[in-house]
């Protein structure tokens, strides 16, 4: 199928969604295949990165967020740390000029703290120079990890009782949404994961409640922008339901 023809289906179909996360996943396995060592994977995986970054405005997604490295990464081997902290910075010098031309507004949410300065003055850099951008809101998820940002949460919110300034009985939905990285947004309407793996791997634990699920076989670093309309038309077949009934099941009389 030609590119623009499954564009015009995603253009065409009901809702497309506004907030879609990505838990990009199979860079290592694509390199293992090739023979190659797993930082070529990660590299490649950056095409990608870009791919759905123009997928997303062409389809006309307002949010879309990437998760580029889990608390849990640390525990890699630190070579495979250091390599993926250098993509980092390489993204920031190759795709930052472009990322503002096209409109993309960058956020970083994550424990930053934990990077060393040079990523960190990187990413702050991105953050900075496409400030203002309003066709794509990007956010990469960096040091982050759905439990973490509940216990931050859960702490910034303690501190706040202990503070006079919260009764207990306030902490509610939306003032622990506050407390999150992603204060402000939208929950996601739709997750993809690649490379065939049925796992949330604790991303967005809170955020992702009744969000649609998306998995696709395909390795991280071969996902394009058309993979990203099949998810989307994927998405598009769904019914949901929050919870409640189809809105066509009437109650017997
Ligand atoms: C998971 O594949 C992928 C990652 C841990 C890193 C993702 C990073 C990038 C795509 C590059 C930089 C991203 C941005 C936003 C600039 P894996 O290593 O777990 O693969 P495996 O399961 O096959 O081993």
């Amino acid at each position: 199928m030609a590119d623009s023809d499954r564009l015009n289906r995603v253009r065409s179909g009901t809702a497309v969604p506004s907030h879609v996360a990505v838990i990009m996943d199979g860079n290592g396995r694509w390199a293992s295949e090739r023979g190659f060592p797993r930082h070529l994977g990660h590299k490649e995986g950056m095409k990608s990165v870009r791919e759905v970054i123009e997928g997303a405005v062409e389809a006309g997604i307002d949010t879309l967020t990437l998760f580029a490295f889990s608390t849990d990464n640390w525990k890699r081997p630190a070579q495979e740390v250091s390599a993926l902290m250098g993509l980092l910075r390489l993204y920031v010098r190759k795709e930052c000029a472009e990322l503002r031309n096209r409109g993309v507004e960058v956020h970083a949410l994550g424990d930053l703290d934990s990077l060393d300065e040079q990523t960190l003055s990187a990413v702050q850099e991105m953050v900075e120079r496409t400030r203002g951008g309003d066709v794509l809101r990007l956010n990469v998820m960096i040091s982050y990890g759905g439990r973490e940002e509940l216990l931050r949460a859960t702490q910034a919110l303690a501190d706040r009782v202990r503070a006079g300034e919260l009764l207990p009985e306030q902490i509610d939905a939306e003032e622990l949404e506050a407390a999150l990285f992603t204060r402000g947004l939208s929950d996601p309407d739709l997750l993809i994961r690649t490379s065939g793996e049925y796992r949330i791997s604790n991303f967005m634990l809170w955020q992702l409640a009744y969000t649609e699920l998306h998995i696709s076989p395909v390795y991280w670093p071969d996902f394009d922008r058309e993979a990203l309309f099949e998810a989307i038309l994927d998405f598009q077949r769904r019914e949901r339901r929050f919870g409640c009934v189809s809105v066509e099941v009437n109650e017997p009389q």
